[in-house]
């Protein structure tokens, strides 16, 4: 496939400012985290670090004090901005809130919120405890949120009158959780009930000053949920020495410089948003965009061209839908945008040529996951595109192809796309509570991504799908388990498998295969019923779009549900192996 690709050439006089990066080869050769380290990272005298520290409090000490860090648009037009110097008080307010209310360092506290401020001063406040941040989205129900909430003993939830009611519901299940902080923005009647603490009325009497807490490099800052095939969501740890690789990537790969005006557009609750709209580009001090306000092509239009956004990081899904919208981006003036990336699901080559014709602009795809903690395979600014492709390691990293046993495959093969792991500067430290998953990414030196792909002649990777039965609808990542376990929780369910359907716009949808008790009428208002409740009591996305009822599941003799049946059958591709499928 690679041979025939169109490339798209790069030209170094014509990108202005010159790329961070100017010469991948030879970077790459002479890399290493230490010296990186060195020139990126501001550690305490003793020898200790805080990500906080590193994102907020040494801009503040310095020349960037009065610089914007943050352009806030609220879903209501409101428009707020903060500075570095804002933040470090209200960062350091909000540690002497938590630490008022019981907080020490490893704790976990919960930011359920939607994209406002509050939720950023929440997040980098915790990480100056020392206590482990782990971030919601706001699309969450009870059964994703007691999942995440019950499995990590979470001690604080910070979250607003509108989320609060589905914390109320699980409250019972969740002993550890001593204390709920209500943000008031923009809220409708307050809560109230034990343990409901105000986040206006604690920041007004907290003292602007905190002792930030120090922390060891493999030390936990922040845990993030995500989907396997098997099982709940499982708990990622990052720690706080990963803001390394965070740094690394926004300046080689996202390429941006101190006047950038940079806007990523993912959530909080998902790790690009955490690494991208918080860890990476305030570690380098500059001024991004956040607005809470919903997707349509006309908002974010809007957005590039009132703020000037110069960098933009986004996803296929929402590429895909303004490329299939009737509002083009020629009717707004977007000509401050000079860089243009892209993750979380495979980047489809048209969303690259629409994007040049459009804008003048390619966007680089880039490719990593939750447990790698930032970037580790992209396309550069300096680097010619092959559309469709990952592009290239990170220096700093190897990646390779390898088979089933561990073997290395050469050019052009497809295998499982695996990291040295000893490379990863942000590998994940652990799986919470639970070593055995942790240990089974591993095969010797290799962290084993779950990803197949293929490496070509001239070094670059290509996404080819996933090994196992991980779904990605509109980038987002969603475990089977979680969707049957949800639908089979509806009475006239007997069981369900779930499997990604792909789907020209969203990558993939979610499609459910349902068998229903006996005398049960199988009518489209019982898969209406189906969907409401998957969006009710799991999440806002998790739900089936599809649902087809059938009479019997292909399982394995063990009895584990065969859903690479399912799909082969939904694709009219051959069965393949049956071996351990019982009669069916
Ligand atoms: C998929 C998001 C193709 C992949 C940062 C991976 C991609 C999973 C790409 C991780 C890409 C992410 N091309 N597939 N550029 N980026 N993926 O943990 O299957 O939410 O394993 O991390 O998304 O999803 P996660």
């Amino acid at each position: 496939m690679s041979d025939q690709v169109k490339l798209i050439r790069k030209d170094l006089k014509k990108l202005k400012p010159a790329p961070n990066l100017l010469d991948y080869e030879k970077v790459y050769k002479e890399f290493t985290w230490e010296k990186a380290e060195e020139e990126l990272i501001d550690f305490f005298d003793d020898g200790k670090l805080n990500i906080s520290y590193n994102c907020i409090d040494r801009h503040a000490k310095g020349k960037n004090k009065d610089k914007v860090a943050f352009l806030f648009e609220g879903a209501r037009g409101e428009k707020e901005t903060y500075s570095f110097g804002d933040l470090k008080t209200l960062t350091d307010k909000f540690a002497n809130v938590l630490v008022n209310q019981g907080v020490t360092k490893g704790d976990r506290v919960f930011l359920f919120l939607p994209s406002i401020p509050e939720r950023y001063v929440a997040f980098f406040g915790t990480l100056k405890t020392g206590a482990i941040a782990g971030t919601l989205f706001a699309a969450f129900q009870e059964i994703a949120l007691r999942d995440r909430l019950a499995d990590s003993e979470a001690k604080v939830v910070i979250t607003n009158a509108v989320l609060y009611p589905r914390i109320e519901k699980i409250r019972k299940d969740l002993p550890h959780l001593e204390k709920v902080i209500i943000v008031e923005r923009g809220s409708i009647e307050q809560p109230r009930g034990a343990g409901l603490v105000f986040y206006n009325k604690e920041m007004e009497k907290s003292s602007s000053e905190f002792e930030i807490v120090h922390m060891d490099k493999d030390e936990y800052s922040y845990m993030l949920y995500t989907s396997g095939t098997t099982g709940k969501p499982k708990g990622v740890m990052h720690v706080h020495g990963d803001v390394l690789q965070a740094m690394v990537t926004t300046k080689y790969v996202l390429d941006l410089h101190e006047d950038d005006i940079y806007w990523c557009t993912a959530d909080l609750g998902w790790v690009t948003g955490v690494v991208y709209a918080a860890l990476g580009p305030w570690g380098l001090g500059v001024t991004q965009v956040l607005f809470e306000g919903r997707f349509s092509p006309e908002n974010w239009y809007t957005v590039l061209q009132n703020y000037k956004v110069t960098v933009w990081y986004s996803a296929p899904t929402a590429i895909r839908l303004l490329m299939g919208s009737p509002v083009s981006p020629k009717n707004y003036d977007l000509s401050s945008l000079r860089f243009l990336a892209s993750v979380g699901e495979p980047l489809n080559p048209e969303a690259i040529w629409w994007a040049l014709e459009k804008f003048g602009l390619p966007f680089h795809d880039t490719w990593w996951q939750t447990e790698q903690g930032a970037i580790t395979i992209p396309n550069y600014a300096v680097m010619d595109i092959k559309p469709g492709s990952m592009g290239k390691p990170l220096p700093g990293i190897v990646a390779a192809i390898i088979d089933d046993e561990g073997h290395e495959l050469g050019d052009e093969q497809e295998g499982n796309l695996a990291l040295l792991a000893s490379s990863v500067s942000s590998m994940m430290k652990a799986i919470w509570k639970n070593e055995e998953k942790y240990n089974s990414y591993f095969m010797g030196k290799w962290y084993i991504s779950g990803d197949r792909a293929m490496r070509d002649k001239d070094g670059y990777y290509w996404f080819i799908g996933r090994a196992d039965d991980v779904i990605n609808t509109s980038g987002e990542r969603v475990g089977p388990f979680e969707v049957e376990s949800a639908l089979v929780e509806y009475p006239d369910v007997v069981e369900a498998g779930v499997i990604g359907k792909p789907d020209m716009v969203r990558g993939e949808i979610i499609k459910a295969f349902v068998v229903v008790k006996e005398g049960v009428a199988q009518t489209d208002e019982l898969k209406e019923k189906l969907q409401q409740h998957v969006k009710k009591h799991l999440a806002g996305h998790a739900y089936p779009r599809e649902i087809e009822f059938i009479d019997k599941l292909p399982k394995t003799r063990s009895g584990k549900i065969m859903r690479r049946i399912l799909k082969a059958k939904e694709l009219g591709l051959p069965i393949g192996d049956t071996s351990t499928l019982e009669d069916y």
